[in-house]
């Protein structure tokens, strides 16, 4: 029976860009997935917009726009990055989705039902201008122990100090800067230290299906005191209005904290997979319980080691308690760094995916890269440059893919692209070889050692290598012109080599293919095969005939590689509305450096007859001849005031006629978008020293 397997990724919230650490997630699940199918396994793989929370509500305010417009935003940009990397789910939908509003309402009605559900009066901080509750990140303060100023709500940056945001000194919003005021609310909570849930989770988390070193740090979170109470506290899933999130049923102004419903955003998203597949029109919600529910299904999410608790505790408690079935795997991994530096959660450093994508470096060898250093533990990868070219240039292309390259011209040329069934002795074996480890590849990819799966195959390969420097292709085809004897022999053997360097790429290209899906793609193409299983590895090509070789996969050009970690990230779309107007759309460093920015002198400045806007500049740009530049700062510079001074201009825009003559250029000047909320023209000037027509990048 094939396994039937509900898998995802965490849902990334809809606040920002995706960021490298990302897409090493979905590169890891996705990885995973293909290799399950490819082991005939029917996967359903979704993820989704984790679109809730104080948070997004804050951002979207600030962008001028509502939560929806804003998480919509976030979610039109999703595409390009998952179709950029291959990464295949079958469906990417919302927290904030009709299914998900549904599920998490139903859920906490079940969970009320068992007596799980508690109220309780709390106070809590209580922003008087803005009318609302604030999150802990949204308090600023002073720290209570070391007095440093600034510091947020729950802990010190400066001194580590762990605290309540009621023990900041001179607490204020950071919302408002108002000083914030204590108020009562009730607040809804999830019975986690109820014996029943207690018992329930010290015997999922320790059953031995959670990884050991998340099984080990979640055992911590159990420790009883000396009364053997359990350290597990009740969960506070309630927050008042305003907030961006699901009404909480038969309690007016009160909604489900995010984390809630986040994960219940899993569940929503098959269901509305279902939805999308029913023929009758269906909401799917029926089809989904029933999948769910099937004892055979393994419902298996990938995360991060920084949301274990919410995964180990609250989300089988909470499915469990409803009535559901829970999780089978949870499969934690550690983070990516760059440069072994931590990455901001809402902000990638050192790397982004799209830069990475514009620039025209191939998807595939971060796969291979990120791939090749993963394992099953909770441990960080560092993204390393050196390491990265090392890895991609001398063992993905110059072992693997000059495996095929070294072969296919051959064949071509001289055996019209037909394979020969023979192989001889030596060939027969090494393909054998290579068979033999299938198992092994099997198993490793199955307990995500993908690092030991690309070790493997390499080894592979080098055996290949071995087979071809050994056979020396190239000298038996100095060897097979004649027509005599001798010729002929060399002609076989030449062949034979030949197809079995085909046959073994084609035993490498299956074991790596979950890794390299789009590149295992074009070796299909050249083949002529169907696409490749596993269980395609035990029959032999035989007689076949392959299509012409086109070049598979370049080498890394270190010069791409230092572009892409040269440039600091571009802010995460969509941005808050600074100066008045919205962040214009991302564009690539391709595109920023069409513009020829230069320092410019101002050598004369003059006003313009019969004009009240525009101000004639005289500029300098390093040339043979000065620049004729009309720039509309009239009304806030005298023509005194700029002469002599350094300036930055727009060097090659196209020259446009006016009225008053030719413009060479443009002068570069901020301005608020709304200049009557806002007055004021400032023309830019360079730092000391720079001198006219250096280039400004
Ligand atoms: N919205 C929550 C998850 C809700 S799941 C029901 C969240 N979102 S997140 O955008 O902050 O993170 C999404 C995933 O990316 C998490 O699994 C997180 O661990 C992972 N990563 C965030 N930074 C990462 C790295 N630097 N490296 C690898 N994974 C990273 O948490
Ligand atoms: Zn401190």
């Amino acid at each position: 029976m094939p396994r039937k397997l509900f898998v995802t990724t965490a849902l990334p919230y809809a606040n920002a860009a995706f960021h490298i650490g990302h897409m090493m997630e979905y590169i890891q699940a996705d990885t995973w997935v293909r290799a399950q199918r490819m082991l005939g396994a029917e996967v359903n793989f979704v993820c989704a917009d984790d679109a809730h929370g104080a948070p997004i509500m804050i951002a979207a305010e600030k962008a001028g726009l509502t939560p929806q417009q804003f998480v919509g935003k976030i979610a039109a940009g999703r595409a390009q990055y998952l179709e950029g990397f291959g990464i295949a789910f079958d469906n990417w939908h919302s927290t904030d989705g009709p299914e998900n509003h549904r599920l998490a309402q139903d859920i906490y009605l079940a969970l009320r039902d068992q007596g799980l559900i508690e109220t309780r009066t709390i106070e809590q901080f209580y922003d008087p201008e803005k009318g609302m509750f604030l999150p802990d990140r949204f308090i600023k303060g002073e720290c209570p122990k070391c007095g440093a100023l600034d510091q947020y709500g729950d802990n010190c940056e400066n001194c580590g100090a762990v605290y309540a945001p009621t023990d900041l000194k001179n607490p204020r919003s950071a919302l408002s800067g108002a000083t914030p005021v204590l108020k009562t609310s009730e607040h809804f909570f999830f019975k986690l230290s109820d014996p029943r849930c207690v018992a329930f989770l010290e015997q999922w988390t320790q059953d031995g299906k959670l990884q050991p070193e998340v099984a080990n740090k979640v055992r911590e979170w159990f420790s009883r005191d000396e009364a053997g109470k359990s350290g597990l506290s009740d969960w506070d899933i309630s927050r008042d209005a305003p907030y961006f999130g699901i009404q909480i049923p038969d309690a007016p102004g009160k909604y489900f904290y995010v984390w809630l419903d986040a994960p219940i955003g899993y569940l929503a998203s098959l269901q509305n997979l279902f939805a999308k597949r029913a023929q009758d029109g269906s909401d799917g919600a029926a089809a989904c319980a029933a999948y769910l529910a099937d004892p055979d299904l393994e419902q298996v999410h990938f995360i991060g080691k920084d949301i274990v608790t919410f995964h180990t505790l609250f989300w089988p408690a909470t499915l469990h308690f409803s009535g559901r079935k829970v999780p089978t795997a949870i499969h934690v991994h550690g983070f990516l760094t760059v440069h072994n530096e931590k990455m901001s959660k809402s902000r990638g450093t050192g790397i982004n995916p799209l830069t990475y994508l514009e620039l025209g470096l191939n998807p595939e060898w971060l796969r291979y890269y990120i791939a090749a250093k993963l394992n099953s533990r909770v441990e960080d990868i560092d993204f390393n440059p050196e390491d990265f070219i090392a890895r991609v240039n001398s063992d993905l292309v110059g072992k693997y893919i000059n495996i095929a390259s070294r072969a296919a011209g051959f064949l071509a040329k001289r055996f019209g692209g037909h394979l020969s069934a023979d192989l001889g002795v030596e060939g027969r074996l090494l393909l054998d070889g290579l068979r033999a480890q299938r198992l092994g590849v099997e198993e490793l990819y199955a307990g995500r050692e993908f690092g030991k799966a690309v070790r493997e195959t390499m080894l592979l390969a080098d055996r290949v290598n071995e087979y071809v420097d050994l056979h020396k292709p190239w000298e038996l085809a100095k060897q097979a012109g004649g027509d005599d004897a001798g010729a002929a022999a060399k002609r076989a053997a030449l062949h034979d080599v030949c197809s079995v360097c085909i046959e073994a790429f084609r035993l490498l290209t299956i074991y790596l293919k979950p890794i390299l899906p789009a590149l295992a793609v074009q070796v299909e193409a050249f083949l002529q095969v169907e696409p490749m299983q596993f269980a395609d590895a035990e029959r032999a090509l035989g007689h076949h005939r392959i299509a012409d070789y086109q070049h598979l996969m370049q080498r890394v050009d270190a010069a791409k590689l230092e572009a892409l970690l040269a440039p600091p990230e571009p802010v995460a779309a969509p941005a808050v509305a600074p100066g008045g107007e919205e962040i214009a759309d991302e564009i690539g460093i391709a595109d920023f450096s069409k513009i020829d920015l230069r320092i410019a002198r101002i050598v004369n400045a003059e006003t313009v007859e019969g004009s009240t806007k525009l101000l004639r500049l005289t500029l300098d740009v390093g040339e043979a001849r000065t620049r004729n530049v009309f720039s509309g700062i009239r009304s806030a510079y005298a023509p005194e005031q700029l002469i002599g001074k350094l300036t930055m201009m727009v060097a090659n825009l196209a020259p446009r006629k006016m009225k008053f003559g030719l413009s060479e250029g443009m002068v570069l000047a901020a301005s608020h978008a709304d200049d009557k909320a806002q007055p004021g023209i400032f023309v830019l000037e360079p730092g000391p020293g720079a001198q006219p027509g250096m280039r400004v990048r």
